[in-house]
């Protein structure tokens, strides 16, 4: 399968990407996670993502296309995979689905995480990811780990987004709303949309995403 998920910052793409990748077995690609890990590594286009990052606007297209199209093409990817953060504006949208085309492949489905903004911000405010590796994600309260800074995962430090501050948060939604929503429109005229209402305990949220692609929506 070859699925899409998007939502606003803080919706709980992540979080629902992990577990949905697992019981699809495919691999969940995050654009922000491999920005991250260029930026970690200190990689040229990880000095160069940084600082659009941290202003909360988008990395340029003319970076992001390739760097996604790279890693749709890698072996684990064969057969689906979930996308994460990624398209993200009606460029990329469009460079996605030429992509695909060139390869005679097309979209499953594009699962629109629907949350409220008040929610968002409550969600990012509190969310701690770990240093080793961005997709492993926790929150103070909604979904702590078993011991308090140190990821269940693989036992990595907790911190803090350096783009989780509030002013940058507010950024972020502005740009989501811009840019990311039109989207949402694109994809309706493809009839793609399932709308999932991501409110809730992280399972039920997840089992209403399965349940929606069971159904064939
Ligand atoms: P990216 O990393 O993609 O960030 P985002 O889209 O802003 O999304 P988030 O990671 O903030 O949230 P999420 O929806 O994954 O929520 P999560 O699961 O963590 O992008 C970061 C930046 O990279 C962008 O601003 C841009 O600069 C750049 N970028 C990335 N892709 C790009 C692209 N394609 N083009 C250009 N630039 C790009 O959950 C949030 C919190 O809520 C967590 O603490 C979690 O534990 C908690 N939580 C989750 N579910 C629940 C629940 N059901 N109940 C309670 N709490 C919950
Ligand atoms: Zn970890």
């Amino acid at each position: 399968m070859r699925i899409v998920l998007v939502g606003p910052p803080g919706a709980g793409k992540g979080t629902q990407a992990a577990y949905l990748a697992k019981n699809l077995a495919i691999p969940h690609i995050s654009t922000g996670d491999l920005f991250r890990a260029n930026i970690s590594q200190g990689t040229p286009l990880g000095v160069e993502a940084k600082s659009y990052m941290d202003a909360g606007n988008l990395v340029p297209d003319s970076v992001t296309i390739g760097m996604a199209e790279d890693r749709m093409e890698q072996a684990d990817a064969v057969e689906g995979f979930l996308l994460d953060g990624f398209p993200r504006n009606l460029g990329q949208a469009e460079a996605l689905d030429a992509f695909l085309q060139t390869k005679g492949l097309k979209l499953d489905a594009v699962l629109d995480l629907e949350v409220p903004e008040d929610e968002v911000v409550k969600r990012i405010a509190g969310r701690r990811i770990c240093r080793k590796d961005s997709s492993h994600v926790f929150h103070v309260e909604y979904n702590k780990p078993q011991t308090e800074g140190v990821c269940d995962a693989c036992g990595g430090e907790l911190y803090q987004r350096e783009d989780d501050r509030e002013d940058t948060v507010r950024k972020r939604l502005e740009v989501y709303h811009s840019e990311t929503e039109p989207i949402i429109d694109y994809y309706k005229a493809q009839d793609l949309v399932v709308t999932i209402p991501a409110l809730g305990k992280v399972a039920e949220v997840t089992q209403r995403a399965m349940d929606a692609l069971e159904r064939g929506e």
